[in-house]
């Protein structure tokens, strides 16, 4: 009896230890491209808003200390930022996400960490964590965040400004469109 209770413990141990070492994990749902700028910027990026310069931001990802984050991509330089619920920084490579025929990225507005159908995983946090795409209107531009669900909110640290804590924001889904023209689904709708 008193051994199995010893046993239990070093079972819960061995699983917190496991967790201490986890890594970041990326998503694969949906196609990323790896990228700098040196290379030629795709097509079908996808738009996710423009910053207080009025520069167009594109949907990109980084990894960060064992984390994968949702990143903001200038087209014309770049220049990728990207932060945690506290840190802010830049990475000068990043993945970008792009669209096709048959699945296309939509903004649906959202709060408080409600998981959206459909919404865009860019991968997990060290905490093993789901991570997801959001946006919101700050300091003169619309900032890509990253939303985490537990905190229910969607954190924007862009430069020097302050960490913006939003409760409502958008979240990125995706869309699947059919290939072919389907006239009977089209009547029901
Ligand atoms: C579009 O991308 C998705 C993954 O995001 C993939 O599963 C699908 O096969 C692609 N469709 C085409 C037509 O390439
Ligand atoms: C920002 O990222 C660079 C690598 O891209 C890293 O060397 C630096 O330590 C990071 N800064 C912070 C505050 O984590």
């Amino acid at each position: 009896m008193y051994s199995s209770t010893k046993l239990v413990a070093c079972a819960l141990i061995v699983a917190q230890l496991v967790g201490s070492i986890q890594c970041g994990y990326y998503d694969n749902t949906d196609k990323w491209v790896l990228s700098d700028k040196t290379k030629a910027f795709p097509e079908n990026a996808v738009l996710g808003g423009y910053d207080s310069y009025g520069y167009e931001n594109f949907v990109g990802r980084v990894v960060y200390s064992s984390s994968v984050l949702p990143a903001r991509v200038r087209a014309e330089t770049g220049y990728a930022t990207y932060n945690t619920e506290s840190v802010g920084n830049q990475s000068t490579s990043y993945e970008l996400l792009v669209s096709n025929e048959t699945v296309s990225y939509d903004w649906v507005r959202s709060f408080d960490g409600f998981l959206e159908r459909n919404a865009v995983s860019v991968g997990t946090s060290a905490t093993n964590e789901r991570v997801y795409v959001c946006r919101g209107r700050t300091d003169g531009g619309i900032f890509i965040g990253t939303l985490y669900l537990a905190q229910r909110a969607c954190f924007i640290r862009y430069e020097n400004l302050p960490m913006r804590q939003l409760s409502k924001y958008e979240v990125l889904v995706r869309k699947h469109t059919p290939l072919t023209w389907a006239p009977f689904e089209a009547q029901i709708n």
